[in-house]
């Protein structure tokens, strides 16, 4: 059984917005609800367990789950103060029968479901997976001094992306080693990597966006209307 963890958890302080980003309307339609319908469209998913805000419950209820009426969205849980926490709320609420999970942003609404058929198959291949596009600017390290140390190549750079999707036994691993470790991670590929395991790269898409601040939102509008007219 694949299980989906959809966070939607954070503050989204940096959109500057009077709501939670993830209620925010693109195209008609709340970004989290967006985000949901791909997995719920997906033969691939089995169940879906939301992390939201432990004060969002009512504000969720009202402008996603009473409308959209999905029916693999299972479990609702309450977030923690950073990522990491959330995601661990959520693998602790997963069903006993699942084998695989995919964690994803709930504030990347643009994903396909071709994407998740193609890191839920290497999950299953390779036991961790996560989804990434090959950077397409030259990345330079930096010294805290701001010079250049320097220039990774090119080919070897990738930008990592949600969904990851893992074997439950391997990420329930991560995470334990990561509270005996007290190592946060900004995703779940790091804690897995942390503790010496191999994280599969899967290319995904460009268009597979995190919305961050306002100008991903104009970005995201005309994503989404491109799609429309192919
Ligand atoms: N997230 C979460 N719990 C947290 C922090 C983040 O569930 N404690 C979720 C967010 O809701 C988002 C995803 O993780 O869908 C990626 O995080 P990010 O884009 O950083 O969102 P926010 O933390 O909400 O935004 P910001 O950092 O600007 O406050
Ligand atoms: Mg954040």
């Amino acid at each position: 059984m694949n299980t989906a963890i959809i966070l939607a958890a954070g503050k989204g302080s940096r959109m500057k917005a009077q709501l939670n980003k993830q209620y925010l309307i693109l195209k008609e339609k709340p970004i989290l609800a967006h985000t949901i319908s791909v997995f719920e469209e997906s033969p691939l998913i089995d169940e879906i367990i939301l992390v939201i805000s432990e004060f969002e419950h009512d504000l969720c209820k009202n402008k996603i789950l009473d409308k959209y009426k999905f029916k693999k969205v299972k479990k609702i849980v309450s977030g923690g103060k950073e990522r990491q926490h959330s995601v661990l709320k959520g693998i602790n609420a997963v069903n006993e029968k699942t084998d695989i999970v995919l964690i994803h942003d709930g504030a990347r609404p643009l994903l396909t479901k071709n994407v998740i058929k193609k890191c839920v198959d290497s999950a299953k291949e390779y036991g961790a997976a996560s989804v990434g596009v090959p950077i397409k600017e030259t990345i330079k390290i930096m010294g805290k001094d701001k010079f250049v140390k320097y220039t990774p190549k090119r080919e070897n750079v990738w930008v990592t992306q949600t969904p990851q999707a893992f074997s439950i036994e391997v990420i329930k691993r991560a995470h334990e080693v990561a509270i005996e470790q007290e190592i946060l991670g900004t995703d779940d590929a790091m804690l897995v990597e942390h503790m010496g395991g191999d994280v599969k790269m899967v290319e995904g898409d460009y268009e597979n966006i995190k919305i961050t601040t306002p100008d991903d939102l104009i970005t995201a509008e005309a994503i989404l209307a491109h799609k429309k007219h192919i």
